[in-house]
């Protein structure tokens, strides 16, 4: 008799009928059968759910790929039957397929699931599946210098309790740092999901995906400055850098859509400043977490984040001081406080407004996380620069609480990188920003500000090729006159054809502000017919005001050119992302 759960919805008779059925099955047949109805005995079911495990995630620059990739390997090394499924891809229903469940995913934008992944998410958190009997465990991606610090994460894992699933290892919150926390959680979830070996994580470091391509993450790649160039105008209030980077010699290769990580050092002044609020002179030795004994200067110079203020920088910071003060800012009921208090400051800021009696080197570095790479958008096609890498980089500078700050990445290339200096780089592929295969398929590219730089890459990669097909810049940017980025380019693409139109929108040369979303509104036919015609939508740059903007334009653009509802566009506009149509890179 297969030995079915109580609340099996057969009755007496039926167990009887069933058991005579599958007399002619053997043991071994009968107890999978057993399992199987078991799993699909309740509303919603768990019907076909395999003895294999699944490894799911969900990445906007490839890191929780990259664990993902490895957790699986280590699975099959461990003698668990692992498929490795990209939630982009893939629909929450097919969980009902797997026994046990390892999620790697990261956060983006301000506590948003990765692009490309929202519609699992938002199906996903819907709920209406019943995952009773899966086992599962959550590895989640973040940076704690944001609010909502690894929140997608965290929601996947308390949907999957709520809807039955049993957690097995506690999740996992990593940081930009996440190898360490990173092995912890795998070996112990592996463990916990009874692999058959023991788990040694280190030994599933993937092998480089080319031949040659040693440089990565862990080894970046000194990268010569070729040239140098501000490309805005004498009069402008903006300050957009061009670089050119040389990957002679470093076996690295990209396409367009690809961003590039840049290691970036603290400026001295920076650096001065932090000494001066620690009471320190810098000449302290202290054990860096990346290079071993050195001076404290040189610690804070090129290994640590001294900048970015956390949470947990600024509860460390407390227990070091042991300020009343900032633990009652700290304190729960304090939340918006502190979210209020922190905004605009810095490390030094902290040091400054709690400041402790005596803080020795070693205490303070042990503060900090290690310096995060910054990514940049690759703003040159491979087939035009060969061996060469191009960026647009915004020099980020601004004044907070009485003091001038500057951003760490953007202003060390503005600052302190001449022609001919190195700096350190590696390769962020990212998939889901890429052109169309066919190179007769539109384009309609929106790119303001910095959000140009993959156009001018996409546009070059285009006219190294013959039969281009139509393509369409939006580019805006304060003022015509100082801030139009490569413009002698784009002219040259139009006389060429490589570019077929172009709009640009400079906010500031009239009173009203005038953005790239007015032009998407003013030519809504266009991009509509482009759109019918089978276009593909990209954008690129600021993700908090533009990128919203523009989706709500475009929305509008849908539903009164194409003559449907406000949920008829959301679904039109969903269609085109699921098929790859609508593809942002917004940061
Ligand atoms: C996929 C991707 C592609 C990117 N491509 C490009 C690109 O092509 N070009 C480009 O220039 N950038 C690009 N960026 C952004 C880039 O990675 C960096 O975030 C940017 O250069 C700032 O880094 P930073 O180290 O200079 O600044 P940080 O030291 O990281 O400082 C930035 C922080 O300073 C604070 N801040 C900034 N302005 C203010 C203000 N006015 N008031 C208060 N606080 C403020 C905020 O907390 C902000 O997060 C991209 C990002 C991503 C994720
Ligand atoms: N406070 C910050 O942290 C801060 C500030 C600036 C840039 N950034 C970052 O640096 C990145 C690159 O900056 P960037 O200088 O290249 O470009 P940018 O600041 O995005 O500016 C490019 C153009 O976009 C306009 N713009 C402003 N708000 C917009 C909106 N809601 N919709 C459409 N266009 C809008 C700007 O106009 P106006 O300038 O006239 O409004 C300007 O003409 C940004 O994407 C952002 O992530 C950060
Ligand atoms: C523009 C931007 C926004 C981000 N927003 C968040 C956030 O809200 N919360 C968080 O914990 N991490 C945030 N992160 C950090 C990423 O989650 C982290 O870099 C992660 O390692 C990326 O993993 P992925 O490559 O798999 O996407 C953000 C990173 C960037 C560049």
């Amino acid at each position: 008799m297969i030995n079915l759960p109580e609340n099996a919805p057969f009755d007496d008779a039926q167990r009887g009928a069933l058991s005579e059925l599958l007399g002619g099955c053997s043991a071994e047949q009968r107890s999978w059968l057993g399992s199987y109805l078991a799993g699909d005995s309740k509303a919603g079911g768990t019907a076909g759910r395999g003895n294999s495990l699944t490894v799911l995630y969900g990445t906007e620059s490839g890191n929780s790929e990259t664990l993902a990739a490895r957790t699986a390997k280590l699975a099959k090394a461990s003698g668990l039957k692992a498929r490795l499924y990209d939630m982009a891809e893939t629909k929450p229903g097919d969980l009902a397929q797997a026994s046990a469940l390892l999620v790697v995913v990261s956060t983006w934008g301000e506590g948003d699931p990765p692009e490309g992944t929202e519609e699992y998410y938002r199906t996903f958190m819907a709920g209406g599946i019943d995952l009773s009997g899966l086992r599962y465990s959550v590895c989640a991606l973040g940076d704690t210098s944001y609010e909502h610090f690894c929140k997608i994460g965290k929601d996947f894992d308390h949907q999957l309790e709520k809807l039955g699933a049993q957690r097995v290892a506690p999740r996992a919150d990593c940081d930009v740092e996440f190898e360490e926390t990173y092995q912890e959680w795998v070996e112990g979830a592996l463990k916990a999901l009874g692999a058959g070996v023991a788990v040694d994580s280190s030994a599933a470091t993937p092998e480089p995906v080319v031949k040659g391509q040693e440089y990565g993450k862990k080894n970046p790649f000194p990268s010569k400055v070729l040239e140098k160039v501000l490309l805005n105008g004498p009069g402008t209030k903006k300050e957009t850098w061009h670089l050119e980077l040389s990957l002679d010699g470093s076996g690295l290769s990209y396409a367009v859509g690809d961003s590039l990580a840049v290691v970036p050092t603290n400026a001295g002044d920076v650096v001065q400043s932090l000494l001066d609020a620690a009471g320190m002179s810098g000449e302290e030795e202290v054990e860096s977490k990346l290079s071993g004994k050195k001076g404290l200067r040189e610690a804070l110079t090129s290994d640590y984040d001294i900048t970015a203020l956390s949470r947990k920088v600024a509860k460390a910071w407390q227990r070091h001081s042991g300020s009343v003060e900032l633990a009652e800012l700290l304190g729960d009921e304090n939340k918006e406080k502190f979210k209020k208090w922190i905004w605009g400051r810095q490390v030094m800021d902290l040091l400054r407004e709690f400041p402790a009696e005596k803080t020795e080197g070693q205490q303070l570095v042990d503060m900090f996380r290690t310096l995060p790479p910054r990514l940049y958008s690759i703003a040159s096609s491979p087939r035009e620069h060969e061996g060469e890498v191009h960026l647009t980089v915004a020099a980020v500078r601004y004044e907070s609480n009485g003091f001038q700050r500057k951003g760490v990445a953007s202003t060390c290339l503005a600052d302190m990188v001449e022609e001919g200096d190195l700096v350190p780089v590696f390769v962020t592929p990212n998939k889901r920003f890429r052109l169309p295969e066919s190179d007769a398929v539109p384009i309609i590219m929106v790119g303001p500000g910095t959000g140009v730089a993959p156009f001018r890459a996409f546009v070059e990669d285009r006219a190294t090729r013959d039969g281009s097909g139509p393509s369409w810049l939006i580019f805006g940017d304060q003022h015509f006159t100082y801030d139009f980025l490569y413009q002698l380019e784009w002219q040259d693409h139009l006389k060429s054809g490589a570019l077929t139109k172009l709009d640009v929108a400079f906010s500031r040369d009239q009173r009203e502000k005038i953005y790239v979303q007015d032009r998407i509104r003013e030519k809504a036919d266009e991009i509509w017919q482009w759109l019918e015609e089978g276009a593909h939508f990209y954008v690129c740059g600021d993700a908090s005001r533009m990128a919203p903007d523009v989706h709500g334009a475009l929305l509008e653009a849908i539903a009164k050119e194409g003559g449907r509802s406000a949920e008829e566009a959301e679904a039109y506009l969903a269609e085109l992302k699921k098929n790859g149509r609508y593809q942002r890179d917004v940061y």
